[in-house]
């Protein structure tokens, strides 16, 4: 406790992001310490599992003791720990829950495992200090592209998920095949804002009638036929062109499935999370089609929905207050559901 406010510690390991944070009342940031590897992977055209562990090895102290630095905390002074235990890298994931769990046992602070999906969830807490459930959330990352209704703090029902990639795992895997690199989604969200997403017809992919799941794989057979069409034809490409092409047949499915949950649940407010919620034409274009429902969208800011530990203190801070308590026997689980 500091100035009577309850602060919680957040830690973030599970994919190429060694993160910590300090969170008041499990709503305000006082700091929020992400060293990313992104640099590192680069030269290998996406994360490597091995390098990735031994990188968050190398951090972990330093950034956590950041966290604390910035936020004007001592360590006496955090009431809790929230660790992300899953989903995620096994290697990267048991960094941070090794960490978290010495701590909680050297320092006698209560320790909450995290689902890293509550957590992108629990951003939105960040950034929106009046939002409370219910609301629809949708997750859109480079793992996981999920439908999911709040009803209550630390309550979550998964309405639909991808069945095969994720959006994320799309736009990288496209842009890829476009040449424009790693990570693809990003530059592929600039390359589109010079292209015309109407040039090529790609396919909108939306399973059976009222499913709210998703299918992505076809997109990048769909944009390699097309590059292998137009190269025998002799034609020039237009990468910008692929790109908004491609940008709008993914955009255009999330949003729509997205609003159509939240009027299926009576929904008012959608919440957007993960990496994919910082892309510019989706964050356009569920606005509109939500606001012709009277649905309001909420975004967090870029830093925010990409994997940090702020968004792990605001979801333990809650888990927390329901009752959750971790024991010091937690252990990484790599492929944990919602
Ligand atoms: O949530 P995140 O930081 O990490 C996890 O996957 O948990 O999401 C990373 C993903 C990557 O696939 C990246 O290409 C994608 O989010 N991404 C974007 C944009 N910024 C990041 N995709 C589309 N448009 C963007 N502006
Ligand atoms: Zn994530």
């Amino acid at each position: 406790m500091k100035n009577g406010q309850f602060l919680t510690l957040g830690i973030e390991t599970s994919c190429d992001e060694t993160a910590a944070s300090v969170v008041a009342d499990g709503r305000f940031m006082m700091s929020n310490v992400i060293s990313s590897q992104i640099d590192i992977h680069t030269a290998y055209g996406g994360v490597v599992p091995e390098i990735a562990s031994r990188r968050h090895l190398e951090r972990i102290n330093d950034v956590i003791g950041s966290a604390l630095s910035e936020a004007d905390v001592t360590k006496d002074e955090i009431d809790l720990i929230g660790v992300t235990y899953g989903p995620g890298l096994v290697g990267a994931l048991l960094i941070g829950v090794a960490a978290a769990k010495a701590m909680a046992y050297a320092c006698d602070i209560p320790l909450v495992g995290v689902n890293h999906m509550h957590g992108h969830i629990a951003a939105n807490y960040l950034e929106h200090h009046d939002l409370e459930p219910p609301f629809m959330a949708l997750i859109v990352s480079g793992g996981h592209t999920e439908i999911v209704n709040v009803p209550q703090y630390n309550k979550c029902e998964k309405l639909g998920g991808t069945r095969d990639d994720a959006a994320g795992e799309a736009f990288d895997k496209v842009a890829r095949v476009i040449g424009l690199g790693y990570p693809g989604g990003p530059k592929v969200d600039k390359a589109a804002k010079l292209g015309d997403p109407g040039s090529i017809p790609f396919k909108r992919v939306y399973l059976e009638q009222g499913s709210l799941d998703f299918s992505f794989s076809g997109l990048k057979t769909q944009a390699l036929n097309y590059l292998n069409t137009e190269k025998q034809a002799g034609r020039d490409i237009n990468i910008n062109n692929v790109a908004a092409s491609f940008q709008e047949a993914v955009v255009e499915v999330i949003a729509d499935k997205a609003v159509t949950a939240a009027l299926k649940y009576g929904q008012k407010q959608i919440v957007m999370a993960g990496g994919v919620a910082s892309n510019s034409r989706l964050r356009e274009l569920i606005g509109s089609k939500a606001a012709v429902h009277g649905i309001e969208v909420l975004k967090p800011s870029p830093i925010l929905c990409t994997d940090n530990g702020a968004m792990i203190a605001s979801a333990a801070y809650y888990a927390y207050r329901s009752g959750e308590r971790t024991g010091l026997d937690l252990d990484a689980v790599p492929g944990l559901e919602f």
